[in-house]
């Protein structure tokens, strides 16, 4: 059982069904976010009005950030120019972004997979594009307001978010059919499921941020909002993409369990975020080996990107789980392996560069590492806290401390 503190005890029991209606004894609502610890961020609050120097260095990067969103978007999946491969525009439309023409054929067919190389034909589908800059945009405004008050934020991602998941005239249907389709073999496939299980939730934390009671977000959208996430969840563990998706042995599965759980929990089906929390485990055992290794990911052309995006989830996935009393900051597989392993093997290039790193990387990002080992020393990974203060900070500045659970801070899609 988890220990509440008066004012998230307080928070919980004025927020039947998830709104917050009422404030606590403190006159503070904790957010109830699925991924960050809400209490977290009502202290980091109280500690920036109390003029704490390193939170406001990260609130500069925070409101920087959040000023580059306010003139764009909102996005939605209906700006699309052709709705097929399916009639209805409302669907999500991807391409698999490392797959190529065969070069030896006149129509390019069959396309061939190139590991780690990014095909820029594929975002003539716009959709996965702006779906990364509604999980970010949306992320990094809600905080922003949460920490400023300043209203533009708030009503800004919120209308980013209703125009996305919400408006009838431009609502994405709750499925991922034709996520990462393949020209001349598939309509869409299980593994463009990755497409959201990086990043979506985050944008739970989002809306759990605006609920509590930001300008421009109202009880009904929170509804909606919630009624949407519950078809999803149930698409992603009913559709036989879902469930291959869920069944994956490396990367694509970790992520795919680690946002059931964050959906499960969010919609409030307890059993479901319990289970998926313990089914971590089993993949700690098959993924991470004893000195920290994740061979399937260093297997990859991008070796250094695919091990720190499988531990950023792995310590997402930990933040979750603790909320529904699972410990997978603690647990050891049986050779040993854990998510500590896995975060220590990573310090040696994280802090020397590709020099400290003997495998293949194709695009070696200095700072890939840099949230993964903020979030590891968060857990009081002693390793992790040694090495704080060399770690190269990411673009858009270190902003941790006001949000913290690692973001994958190397993607491959080129938001701005
Ligand atoms: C098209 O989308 C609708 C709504 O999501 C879905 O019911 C239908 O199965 C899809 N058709 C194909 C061919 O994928
Ligand atoms: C929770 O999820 C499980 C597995 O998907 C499902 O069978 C069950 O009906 C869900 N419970 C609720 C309350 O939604
Ligand atoms: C980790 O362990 C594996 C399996 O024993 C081994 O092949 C690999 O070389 C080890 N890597 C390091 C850096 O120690
Ligand atoms: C989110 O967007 C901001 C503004 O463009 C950028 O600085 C930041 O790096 C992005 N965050 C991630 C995790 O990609």
């Amino acid at each position: 059982m988890r220990i509440l503190s008066i004012s998230s005890l307080g928070a919980l029991m004025c927020t039947a069904a998830g709104l917050p209606i009422s404030e606590t004894a403190e006159h503070v609502i904790v957010p109830r976010t699925v991924v960050l610890d809400g209490q977290r961020l009502v202290d980091a609050k109280s500690q920036l009005r109390r003029g704490n120097h390193r939170l406001k260095a990260a609130l500069d990067h925070l409101t920087a950030q959040a000023d580059s969103w306010m003139n764009q978007g909102p996005w939605m999946v209906t700006a699309k120019d052709d709705p097929s491969p399916n009639d209805t525009i409302h669907n999500y439309i991807s391409q698999a972004p490392f797959f190529w023409p065969n070069p030896n054929s006149a129509d390019g067919c069959p396309w061939r997979e190139k590991d780690g190389v990014y095909n820029p034909d594929s975002d003539q589908y716009p959709d996965r594009m702006n779906a990364n800059r509604m999980f970010n945009s949306t992320y990094v405004l809600s905080l922003a307001w949460y920490y400023t008050g300043k209203a533009a934020y708030a009503k800004h991602a919120s209308n980013i978010v209703r125009t996305w998941f919400l408006d009838p005239m431009t609502a994405m249907n709750p499925n991922l059919d034709h996520a990462q389709l393949v020209p001349c073999s598939s309509l869409g496939r299980s593994y463009g499921i990755i497409d959201f299980s990086q990043e979506y939730s985050a944008v739970l934390d989002a809306i759990a941020i605006l609920s509590t009671g930001a300008p421009g977000w109202t009880t009904s959208n929170t509804v909606a909002f919630q009624d949407w996430n519950h078809r999803f969840l149930s698409w992603l563990t009913e559709s036989s993409f879902g469930k291959a998706e869920s069944s994956n042995a490396a990367e694509h599965g970790t992520y795919a369990n680690m946002q059931i759980t964050a959906l499960a929990l969010f919609t409030g089906n307890m059993s479901l975020a319990a289970a998926t929390s313990e089914f971590a485990k089993k993949l700690i055992n098959s993924q991470i080996i004893a000195n920290g290794s994740q061979p399937k990911e260093i297997s990859h052309t991008r070796s250094f990107h695919y091990a720190n995006l499988n531990l950023g989830a792995y310590l997402r996935w930990a933040l979750v789980a603790k909320k529904v009393g699972v410990d997978l900051i603690a647990y050891k597989g049986p050779q040993g392996q854990s998510i500590f392993e896995a975060a220590n093997f990573l310090i040696p290039a994280a802090v020397g560069g590709q020099s400290e790193w003997s495998y293949e990387e194709l695009d070696f990002k200095p700072y890939a590492s840099t949230d993964n080992l903020d979030a590891a020393a968060d857990v009081g990974f002693y390793q992790a806290k040694k090495v704080l203060g060399k770690l190269p900070p990411p673009p858009g500045g270190n902003i941790f401390s006001l949000r913290p659970a690692p973001q994958q801070l190397d993607s491959i899609i080129k938001i701005q």
